[in-house]
C-alpha cells in the first residue's frame, strides 16, 4: 500500500492482523512417539561380519550425506553479505543468486520466518519494477509442483515451490527449496526487494523444508555455527535516501571489527522463532514490571524481519506510564502512543544477561508535530498475544544497537556491543549492489523433505504495515 492512496489526514497507518495460513496444516498426526518409549531390554550387539560392517557404514554415510548434503569438500568457511537499509531504517536487505547461471536478487533476511521466495516472471500484478526469477532460464531448476501461499496479514504471497541452486556470502546450497510466487498483495513487496529469505528455524518453515542457513549449519560448512548482524541506523538522519549502507550480514562468523567485548549468549527457549525471555525492561532506569515466574510470558522473538518493538498491551502501558504527557493513540494510531519530543527517552532491555540500551533517536519512531513524538513500541493486540507463542516481537529499532548474533548451536542468540566506528566503516563503504560472488564452500541440501511432528501446530505470524505520510517510509514486520 503506498502512501499517496492514503487521505492526508492520515499521517500513519497501522495493519495488525495474526496470520493463520503459515502453513501448518493443522496438529499433524504424531507418529508412535518413539523418544518416550526407551526398550528396557538390552538387546546384543548385532553380529556383524566385516563386510556387514563395511556396507552398514557405506549405507548410513550415503544416508547422512543425502540428509545433510553432501561429503565434505564443503570445507568450512565464512562469508559476508553487505545489505542496504531501506527507506530510514524500515527493513534491511541483503542479496542471494538463484539458478544456473547464477542471476542475483535482493532479499529481506527475516529471522522472524524460515520460508525462502522470490517473484517470478509469470507474476502480473504487485511486482512492477521489480526484478523476477525466470524458471525457464535456469537449467537447475525444477518444479516441486507443490502450492506455496503465506500469508502477512497486511499482504500475502503464493506461488510453487521448486528447487534451485541458491548462493549467499560464498556459500552454495545446490537444491534449496524455494517458491516462485507470482501472486502478490499490494504493498508487499517494495522495489528493489524482490523477495525473502526466512533465518529462522525449519519448524517453522510453511513449507517444512530446511531453511538455507539451516543447511549449511547442518552439511557442517560453518566455521562457527551461527549467523550475525549489524544494522545501521538513519531514522534520525537528514536527507535520507531510499537506500542507505544497511550494515553486514555474516554467515558462520562474527566480524570482529563491528563490535567490542564478549558476545552475551542466552539460550533461546525455542527452535522456531529465535526466542529469548525478556527479564527486565526499564524506562529512564524505572523498571516496567513484567509478568513474574518464567515461561511464555515474556517470551520475545528477536526478529530482523520486523521495523519496531511489539509487547503486551499491559507492558507498553506501563512503559509509556514512565513517560509524562504520553498518551495512547487513537484511529490509525491505535496501539501505539505519543510523548512529548522533549522527552529523551531511554529504554533498555535484559534477556538475562547484560542490559541493552535503545538510544532515544531508535525510540523516536517519528515527529507528528513540533511537540509529539510517536513511539517505537507498541501494543500487539490481545487476541496476537493469547494466540502467538510469542509475547514480544523485538524488532530492528533494538537491533540496530547491538550486534546481534544467532547461534544454532548451542542453541542461543547473543548481543555484543557495537565498535565505536561501525556505522562510519559500513557507511564509507557505499550502499552496495547484488553481486554473484564466487563460491567457496557448497552443500547439497535436501531439496524436499517431509517435516517431523515437531512442527509447531499453529504459529500465529504478526504483521504490522505502518505507513509514515511524512517520509514516506514503508514500515515492515515480517
Ligand atoms: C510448476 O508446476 C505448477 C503445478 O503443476 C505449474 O502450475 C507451474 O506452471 C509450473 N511452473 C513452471 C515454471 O514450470
Ligand atoms: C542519530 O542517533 C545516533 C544515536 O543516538 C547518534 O549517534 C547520531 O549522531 C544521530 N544522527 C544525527 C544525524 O542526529
Ligand atoms: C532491572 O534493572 C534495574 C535497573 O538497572 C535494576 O535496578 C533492577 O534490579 C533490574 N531488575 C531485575 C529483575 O533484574
Ligand atoms: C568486517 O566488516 C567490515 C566493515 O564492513 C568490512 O570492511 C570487513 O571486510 C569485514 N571483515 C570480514 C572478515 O568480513
Amino acid at each position: 500500500m503506498r502512501l499517496d492512496a492514503l487521505p492526508v489526514s492520515f499521517a500513519l497507518s497501522l495493519f495488525l492482523t495474526v496470520d493463520w495460513a503459515l502453513a501448518a496444516p493443522g496438529p499433524r498426526s504424531q507418529p508412535s512417539d518413539r523418544s518416550l518409549h526407551v526398550p528396557i531390554l538390552r538387546r546384543a550387539p548385532p553380529q556383524r561380519s566385516d563386510t556387514e560392517w563395511g556396507i552398514w557404514a557405506k549405507q548410513q554415510k550415503q544416508f547422512l550425506e543425502a540428509k545433510y548434503g553432501g561429503p565434505s569438500t564443503a570445507k568450512r568457511s565464512s562469508g559476508e553479505n553487505l545489505l542496504v537499509n531501506q527507506n530510514a531504517d524500515s527493513s534491511y536487505y541483503g542479496s542471494i543468486a538463484i539458478g544456473t547461471p547464477p542471476v542475483a536478487y535482493n532479499v529481506i533476511l527475516d529471522t522472524g520466518s524460515a520460508d525462502l521466495w522470490v517473484a517470478d516472471s509469470s507474476c502480473s500484478a504487485n511486482c512492477q519494477g521489480i526484478q523476477t526469477f525466470d524458471p525457464s532460464t535456469s537449467s537447475t531448476y525444477t518444479n516441486l509442483t507443490e502450492p506455496f501461499s503465506i500469508q502477512y496479514g497486511s499482504g500475502s504471497a503464493s506461488g510453487t515451490l521448486a528447487t534451485d541452486v541458491v548462493q549467499m556470502a560464498g556459500f552454495q546450497v545446490a537444491k534449496q527449496v524455494l517458491a516462485t510466487c507470482d501472486d502478490f498483495s499490494d504493498g508487499l513487496l517494495d522495489a528493489p526487494v524482490s523477495g525473502l529469505m526466512g533465518l529462522g528455524w525449519q519448524s517453522l518453515s510453511s513449507s517444512g523444508s530446511i531453511p538455507f542457513w539451516q543447511s549449511l549449519f547442518e552439511g557442517n560448512a560453518l566455521d562457527e555455527p551461527l549467523m550475525a548482524f549489524y544494522l545501521t541506523r538513519f531514522v534520525n538522519g537528514t536527507n535520507v535516501a531510499d537506500q542507505e549502507p544497511g550494515g553486514v550480514f555474516t554467515l558462520g562468523a562474527t566480524n570482529t571489527s563491528l563490535y567490542t567485548g564478549q558476545i552475551d549468549y542466552q539460550t533461546v527457549d525455542t527452535t522456531a522463532y529465535w526466542t529469548l525471555t525478556l527479564t527486565n525492561l526499564t524506562v529512564n532506569s524505572n523498571s516496567v514490571t513484567l509478568p513474574s515466574g518464567s515461561g511464555s510470558s515474556s517470551l520475545a522473538a528477536i526478529d530482523t524481519g520486523t521495523t519496531l518493538v511489539g509487547g503486551p498491551a499491559a507492558q507498553i502501558s506501563a512503559l509509556y506510564a514512565q513517560i509524562p504527557g504520553s498518551a495512547p493513540g487513537t484511529g490509525n494510531y491505535e496501539g501505539y502512543y505519543t510523548y512529548p519530543c522533549s522527552t529523551t527517552v531511554n529504554v533498555a532491555l535484559s534477556f538475562g544477561g547484560q542490559s541493552w540500551s535503545i538510544s532515544p533517536s531508535d525510540f523516536e519512531l517519528t515527529q507528528l508535530s513540533d511537540s509529539l513524538c510517536l513511539g517505537g513500541f507498541f501494543e500487539l493486540s490481545s487476541s496476537q498475544s493469547s494466540s502467538s507463542s510469542v509475547s514480544w516481537i523485538v524488532g530492528d529499532t533494538f537491533l540496530k544497537n547491538v550486534y546481534s548474533v544467532f547461534r544454532a548451536n548451542p542453541a542461543s542468540v547473543g548481543f555484543a556491543t557495537l565498535a565505536a566506528n561501525a556505522q562510519s566503516s559500513v557507511v564509507a563503504a557505499g550502499v552496495p549492489t547484488p553481486t554473484i560472488g564466487s563460491v567457496s564452500t557448497s552443500v547439497t541440501g535436501s531439496g524436499r523433505t517431509e517435516t517431523n511432528a515437531a512442527l509447531p501446530s499453529a504459529l500465529p505470524r504478526v504483521i504490522a504495515l505502518l505507513i509514515s505520510a511524512m517520509s514516506a517510509s514503508l514500515l515492515c514486520v515480517l
